[in-house]
């Protein structure tokens, strides 16, 4: 079923993340594979610090040779196949990207952000020309400030809607996000007294995971029949 992956050239922009929050949320309603593409492993780690929930399976990628496979191994058995990738450019990034009915772009508020969700963009239509086909992306948000955004955030959030496809939703910066990493689990697991804010970042991350689902129906609708 449908392969979503998280690709962007910046380091921390927040790949892993919105992959755990997207991942743990669809499974509430379907099966999940979540693939950690990336060496440095940050979504393995997460999946051991605790129980996963009972639709979700994590997979660590064996590399390049095995990619393929794993993915359409894990398109048989799941309703949707979550690829979390590594920040640099790779054979292995080309081939997920290559296999991927979306990639998000996650990006924070920053002009650093924005000038790497862009080179990525313009990889991945380089990618697209290679293969003879449009590989659908879209920018995500996130990290950005729960409260008013400056007037720089607000020229850099524009700037980006205006040119291209971006998610209507952002995942702000948010304890309860940040905290899956050191807890495990879902948002779910968490006790609302323990982390603040549990309930809005659960919010959040259904807004997302809905308007990827419709990225996905448009993406369908798109194909040729
Ligand atoms: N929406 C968010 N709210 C709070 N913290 C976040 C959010 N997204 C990412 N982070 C934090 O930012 C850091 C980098 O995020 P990560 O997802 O690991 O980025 P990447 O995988 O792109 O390197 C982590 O410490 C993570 O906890
Ligand atoms: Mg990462």
């Amino acid at each position: 079923m449908p392969v979503i992956s998280f690709a962007t050239s910046k380091g921390g922009a927040g790949k892993t993340s919105s992959s755990i929050i997207l991942g743990t949320t669809l499974c509430e309603g379907a099966d999940v594979v979540l693939i950690d593409a990336d060496p440095a492993a940050r979504l393995i780690r997460w999946s051991k610090r605790a129980p996963l929930p009972p639709r979700l399976s994590v997979l660590q990628s064996r590399g390049e040779k095995h990619i393929q496979d794993e993915i359409a191994e894990a398109r048989a058995r799941a309703a949707f196949v979550i690829v979390d990738l590594e920040g640099t450019a790779s054979r292995l990034n080309a081939f997920v990207v290559a296999e991927s009915d979306l990639v998000v772009v996650p990006m924070g508020d920053e002009q650093q952000d924005a000038d790497d969700a862009i080179e990525t963009l313009a990889m991945l239509r380089q990618e697209g020309r290679a293969l003879r086909r449009d590989i659908p992306a879209a920018v995500l948000f996130c990290r950005t400030k729960a409260a008013v955004k400056s007037r720089l955030e607000r020229a850099i959030n524009e700037q980006i809607r205006g040119g291209v496809a971006t998610y209507s939703v952002e995942l702000k910066t948010r304890t309860a996000f940040s905290a899956l990493h050191n807890v495990g689990g879902t948002l779910r697991d968490m006790d609302p007294t323990d982390v603040s804010g549990v309930n809005k970042a659960i919010e959040n991350a259904q807004a997302f995971a809905a308007e990827t689902i419709d990225m996905l129906e448009g993406v369908r609708n798109a194909e040729p029949a």
